[in-house]
């Protein structure tokens, strides 16, 4: 990702390994600080993902690879670190398809840090990719509604559902993002609005309760938003506010498209009712920059996520191209081997009648 520091362009990653230690850009600083955060050892790593330091599911995958890799370093066992990992947020399936292969690597006699390294580069190539497919969709002219923040900061780089959008920058194209603020912990207008100032994409931030109204009014031609997990059947868990969002696209005629790598889809799960859903604290509700905005004696529920059923989403943006959510296994089918792309390459020879 370019940021700018001081005004200086600077290519930064959201996480990595450095002498040792996990290095994560703290997100909760942003958008006026640029601060690293140092884990120097398992819990440190585990706490900064439960405290949101690393946040996104394909940036907490790749957070949890580096950790098992630190681990290796520091004779921690495979399991302990896999097991501490796996507490730490729920929802998101690329943590434990992260953990899960530093596992396999790890047990194969694989070396940690070059496992780790493999892993979160083949994150930003996905993600790449996705940007290079969703790019396909977005027109000079074009308004995106985003929610929450599925940008580079939410994986190893580029992000998911902001990479067809900086590809299409690339390619000189001109168009106009809503961001929804996303509360309670603003993803929205602290993250998605610093990456797109970044990048010199126009944009506004809405209240996430106005977004309705832009929707229903023809002022929105595609919603693009992330996953944290897609169940086979694609219904698909993202961030808090996204399920609103998809019916009232779907009820306005507006295209509800997902953008995620393969290694968010859980094929485990038949449908998204079995997707656990993470409930932070109420802190989170009741209070605002630091402050109560409740009576004390109010209570507040929290959850971090909901489920999108696949009959609101138009498509899914992969790293293997675009597909319908009836589609989604498809995506997670092994690429064609060589010997297999040459033999239906092969001319056949017409068949005797
Ligand atoms: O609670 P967060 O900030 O980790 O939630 C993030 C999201 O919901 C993102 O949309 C999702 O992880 C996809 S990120 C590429």
């Amino acid at each position: 990702m370019r940021v700018h520091v001081d005004g200086a362009p600077q290519n930064l990653r959201t996480v990595w390994l450095e002498d040792g230690v996990v290095k994560l850009l703290d997100q909760r600083y942003l958008p006026f600080e640029i601060r690293i955060y140092e884990a120097h050892g398992l819990e440190e790593l585990a706490v900064a993902i439960e405290d949101m330091v690393v946040r996104g599911a394909p940036a907490i995958g790749a957070a949890a690879a580096y950790g098992m890799a630190q681990a290796r370093l520091q004779g921690v066992g495979a399991k302990e670190a896999a097991d501490r990992l796996r507490k730490t947020r729920p929802t998101g399936r690329d943590l434990f398809h992260a953990l899960d292969a530093m596992t396999k690597a790890i047990a194969e006699g694989a070396d940690p840090v070059a496992a780790a390294e493999a892993y979160a580069q083949e994150d930003a190539d996905r993600c790449r990719a996705i940007g290079v497919h969703g790019a396909k969709l977005i027109r000079s002219g074009s308004r995106v509604l985003t929610h929450c923040n599925a940008g580079a900061l939410a994986a190893v780089d580029y992000g998911t559902a902001l990479a067809p959008l900086r590809v299409a920058k690339e390619k000189g194209r001109r168009f106009f993002v809503y961001v929804s603020e996303t509360r309670p912990r603003l993803q929205g207008a602290r993250l998605t609005a610093w990456e797109l100032v970044q990048e010199g994409i126009e944009h506004a931030i809405l209240p996430d309760s106005a977004a309705g109204h832009f929707l229903s009014r023809g002022e929105v031609d595609l919603v693009l938003v992330g996953a944290d997990r897609i169940a086979a059947n694609g219904d698909t868990a993202n961030k808090i506010g996204t399920y609103m969002e998809a019916v009232v696209a779907k009820e306005n005629g507006v295209p509800f498209y997902v953008a995620a790598p393969t290694s968010t889809i859980d094929l485990s799960l038949p449908s998204g009712a079995k997707i656990p859903i993470e409930e932070r604290s109420p802190q989170e509700v009741l209070q605002f920059a630091g402050n109560a905005v409740a009576p004390k004696e109010s209570p507040a529920r929290n959850p971090a996520f909901d489920v999108t059923p696949a009959k609101y989403i138009t498509g899914i943006i992969t790293e293997r191209g675009i597909l319908k959510p009836s589609e989604i296994r498809r995506a997670l089918r092994p690429p064609p081997t060589k010997r297999a792309l040459a033999r239906a390459a092969k001319p056949r020879r017409p068949r005797r009648r």
